[in-house]
């Protein structure tokens, strides 16, 4: 009987935490839809227990529960633009999808619920580095529905006694993530289409910054989220990041090192619901859970662009 599911197991940071539970030994089911997740993430996961199936469907949320300690919530429709093309789909594969885990986890007498919150929920508030107190300002639909989430775990915490967790991430980036969606994370995009000699286009001036994120400290902040006592941890929101920022500007150059790309970047407008700056106060998840991040930004883009360059996931 599996011991943890993963949901959105099929996707870049589901699949990652379902192969460190596995490389642990421990026992994994892990679900996915296939909306947005794909099958060949699936490869090296093949002791997890697979359930293909859809979270928007509470009967399906009750039998993935069924018999598991702990969950990691992962599955959603992860992109700002997508979310602001599509506010209802983002709304049931995040809001109610959520929902309904959190009430099949209840009902199924999980332990302990950990969520992929996300720092979109900070929006465009000046305040550097985001802290947790901060009041949240969601700009696109997708911030408000991650936002959501995060209040539902709250309070089925507080309401039902669930454990719950939620991390915010800061921009993940790494293997796995897939480059070929024009809704996929910048560094992928670009990372894809510069080892390919293609032009990438850098939406407003490039002097947005992020706090881009290696997968390796998600997924390392997610074990210890499921192991941190639970007076530490339980109902509470923690930034996962690095506590650094970079521009997008000074990315691209790095970029261009790591590919060997020759040329410019293109110009395009703005994103529309874009945020402009984004740097965490990691201090928290540092305090209460020890969280630390294991791999720098540099070394994980070279990580990174090692991973499309040897032809995977493109
Ligand atoms: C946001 C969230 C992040 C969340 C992610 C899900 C913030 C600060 N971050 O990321 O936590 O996980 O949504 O999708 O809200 N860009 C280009 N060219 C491209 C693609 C993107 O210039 O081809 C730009 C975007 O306009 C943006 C930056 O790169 O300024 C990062 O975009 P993206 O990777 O999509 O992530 P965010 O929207 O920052």
């Amino acid at each position: 009987m599996a011991k943890f599911l993963v949901t959105g197991a099929a996707g870049f940071i589901g699949r990652s935490i379902a192969a460190a539970l596995l490389a642990r030994g421990e026992a994994v089911r892990g679900i996915d839809s296939f909306i947005t997740g794909k099958r060949a993430n699936l490869a090296g996961l093949e002791a997890m227990e697979f359930v293909e199936g859809d979270l928007a469907d509470p009967s399906v949320c009750a039998r993935a529960c069924q018999g598991v300690e702990g969950v990691f919530h992962e599955a959603a429709l992860a992109s700002v633009p997508r979310s602001v093309a599509d506010p209802v789909g983002t709304n049931v594969n995040c809001v109610d999808a959520t929902l309904n885990v959190l009430v099949a986890a209840r009902d199924a007498g999980v332990r302990r619920v950990i969520y992929a919150g996300s720092s979109s929920a900070y929006g465009d508030t000046p305040t550097m580095p985001k802290h947790e107190e901060m009041k949240p300002s969601p700009i696109s639909p997708y911030a408000v529905a991650k936002l959501a989430g995060e209040h539902y775990l709250a309070s089925f915490t507080r309401v039902y006694g669930l454990e719950t967790v939620t991390l915010r991430y800061f921009n993940v980036f790494g293997p796995y993530q897939d480059p070929t969606s024009h809704y996929s994370g910048v560094l992928a995009i670009f990372c894809r289409k510069m080892l390919k000699g293609e032009q990438p286009t850098i939406y407003g001036d490039g002097e947005q910054s992020r706090d881009f994120t290696y997968i390796d400290n998600v997924v390392h902040a997610n074990l210890l989220a499921a192991e941190a006592p639970a007076e530490k941890v339980s109902g509470e929101v923690m930034n996962t990041a690095t506590g650094k920022t970079i521009t997008l500007n000074e990315t691209f150059r790095i970029l261009r090192e790591l590919t060997g790309y020759q040329g410019e970047a293109a110009y395009g407008p703005a994103r529309t619901g874009d945020v402009r700056d984004s740097l965490a106060d990691i201090g928290k998840a540092e305090e209460r859970m020890g969280y630390r991040p294991l791999v720098d930004f540099r070394e994980g883009l070279r990580r990174t662009v090692d991973w499309y360059r040897s032809g995977e996931g493109t």
